[in-house]
């Protein structure tokens, strides 16, 4: 493939920033950046995450213009999550498909604000649920097939306040076929699907759990509907499921520690695959770069790239914001 030493001296492309630039196989575009932001109740509030620093949730107006900086800025797609008040937490999470919840109000204001940025919403009921958990618990279990139920009507009200996609995080079996046909039932197959298909248990959600509310309300662990850390078969499984039953993107959760996951779904499906850069994962980074321990910008970046290169065709980043002024600055 390539000569033996001495007529072979990789060493000779790397010498130069222009002989670099030219062989670089990856590269990192804002188009490649999806934004989780939170979002909470009132009007020109901000509050910070403790466990997520430099991270804020911010009240729907504020949302709003976060969204259109975000856009100014070349980033496409926005995530929301709410931070959903103790008083509306319910065991049966009807508070999920109401129209004028938080995240659906957040929706419309964005929508409205700058049209052009695509709205992602998660599906899953923990902000909603008094026991803390993605599906309704019945004498202790997560039942599945009401969860379904519940979760259909609570993607129906995400599309109708205006989400581009809608993301199921919630590993129940049979949720994204249902929402596909509830869809296209009420005519709306313009509506797009990005399926946490292969969603983990994982400790490195700790600090979203902070940042959303939902650590006080849960009881025990999620490894009755998440994934088990130690099996890659299985996240290809549910990969291969969630397109059967009609998602249009799939992404692995979390990132860095599954950039195998990331590699296997691309080659083995070649659809658009994204990954998760979770909560835990950017606390990692923020707090070694705090420390003065690391740099952080350029963990951030390397971290940024480990996603392309692994066959992400994006990244969902806290970091979004700030990646994507160091990639408009031209960074290297
Ligand atoms: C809700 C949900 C979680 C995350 C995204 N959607 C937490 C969980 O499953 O417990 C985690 C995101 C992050 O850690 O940044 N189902």
């Amino acid at each position: 493939m390539s000569a033996a030493y001495p007529a072979s001296r990789p060493r000779r492309l790397r010498r130069t920033p222009a002989l670099r630039a030219l062989t670089r196989e990856h590269r990192l575009s804002t188009d490649d950046l999806i934004w989780p932001v939170f979002v909470c109740e009132g009007d020109g509030v901000t509050q910070e995450v403790p466990s997520m620093p430099g991270v804020i949730r911010r009240s729907v107006d504020l949302t709003a213009e976060a969204a259109a900086e975000a856009h100014g800025m070349g980033i496409r797609a926005i995530c929301l999550f709410p931070y959903t008040d103790p008083s509306l937490k319910s065991d049966d999470c009807a508070e999920a498909w109401n129209p004028d919840n938080l995240s659906n109000r957040a929706t419309r204001a964005i929508k409205r604000a700058v049209p052009e940025i695509a709205v992602m919403t998660d599906i899953a009921l923990d902000p909603y649920n008094a026991q803390g958990h993605d599906g309704i618990v019945r004498d202790g279990v997560i039942v599945n097939d009401e969860s379904v139920v519940a979760l259909v009507k609570m993607a129906m009200a995400q599309a109708e306040a205006g989400a581009d996609i809608l993301g199921p995080s919630d590993m129940m079996d049979g949720r994204i076929g249902a929402i596909r046909s509830a869809l296209e039932a009420a005519g709306r197959s313009d509506v797009t699907i990005m399926s946490y298909a292969a969603k983990y248990a994982s400790a490195f959600y700790g600090p979203f759990r902070d940042a959303v509310g939902a650590s006080g309300a849960l009881r025990g662990d999620k490894k009755t509907y998440q994934l088990d850390f130690a099996n890659s078969d299985e996240g290809l499984r549910c990969v291969a499921r969630d397109l059967d039953e009609g998602a249009d993107m799939v992404m692995v959760k979390p990132g860095l520690p599954y950039l195998d996951l990331c590699r296997r779904v691309k080659d083995t499906f070649a659809v658009p695959t994204y990954a998760y850069q979770v909560s835990g994962e950017y606390a990692m980074i923020r707090a070694a770069a705090g420390n003065g321990w690391i740099d952080g910008e350029r963990a951030m970046m390397e971290s940024l790239m480990a996603f392309r290169r692994a066959g992400c065709d994006g990244v969902l980043t806290y970091f979004a914001p700030e990646a994507a002024s160091l990639i408009r600055a031209g960074w290297e």
